[in-house]
């Protein structure tokens, strides 16, 4: 079978961070720094959809050691960029609905803005569970237009268009509450579920594989 490509934000390997802070607001971004800051020691981490490993720089701190994967390899020549000196982490292509790890081998999966964007959330979500060690927790964040007033909603709208053209086509919108239950339904507990932000929002869920 043909390898999958990452087509849709691979076209932004330049200009994706200085985006992503127009698109969402700086505020939200330190929201969402600060909540990944306050999480205590991870162990040995994985991080799906890395991107230009924005999040992996911060996550990392609180990583032994960490594997930063994406499915784009432009994206992922950004990531070696900016954390290549960092002899703890490991930056490799992965997808993330089938990865090459072992199961019940991580202590932490970090899914960041990536849950909203992909086809098929559920597939992620299960293997997330297979390859963490019971226990081990599923942080997410992830963008989301729900809970914004109408101005807002058009704003946000309005700045994603002009950065970054016409959304993929399988954009999901969560809320809190419909999220953590998907993440449930995977086989997870949900240790924290809180929506951050006031005029762009971001869902931030701690989730913990159950023993079986
Ligand atoms: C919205 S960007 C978020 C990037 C980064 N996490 C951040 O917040 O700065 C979504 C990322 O998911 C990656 N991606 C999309 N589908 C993927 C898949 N099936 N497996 C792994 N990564 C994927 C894209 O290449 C892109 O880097």
């Amino acid at each position: 079978m043909e390898e999958k490509k990452e087509k849709y934000w691979s076209r932004f390997p330049d200009t994706y961070d200085e985006n992503q802070g127009y698109v969402v607001g700086k505020e939200l971004l330190g929201d969402i720094s600060e909540k990944l800051n306050d999480l205590s020691t991870l162990g040995e981490v994985v991080e799906f959809g890395c991107g230009t490993g924005y999040f992996s720089e911060i996550i990392s701190q609180k990583a032994n050691r960490m594997i930063s994967t994406d499915l784009s390899d432009e994206l992922l020549d950004k990531a070696k960029a900016r954390l290549g000196d960092d002899s703890r982490i490991t930056i490799q292509r992965e997808n993330c609905i089938e990865t090459s790890f072992s199961s019940d081998s991580f202590d932490a999966v970090l899914m960041a803005n990536l849950i909203h964007v992909i086809e098929d959330p559920v597939k992620a979500l299960q293997e997330s569970h297979r390859i963490l060690k019971v226990g081990g927790v599923l942080i997410i964040v992830t963008f989301t237009s729900y809970g914004l007033g109408f101005f807002d909603a058009i704003r946000l709208s309005s700045r994603y268009l002009r950065s970054w053209g016409r959304p993929p086509r399988h954009m999901h919108r969560f809320s809190p509450e419909s999220l953590a239950s998907l993440v449930e339904s995977a086989g997870f507990s949900i240790n924290e579920s809180v929506l951050l932000g006031s005029r762009t929002k971001a869902i931030f869920i701690v989730g913990q594989k159950k023993q079986l």
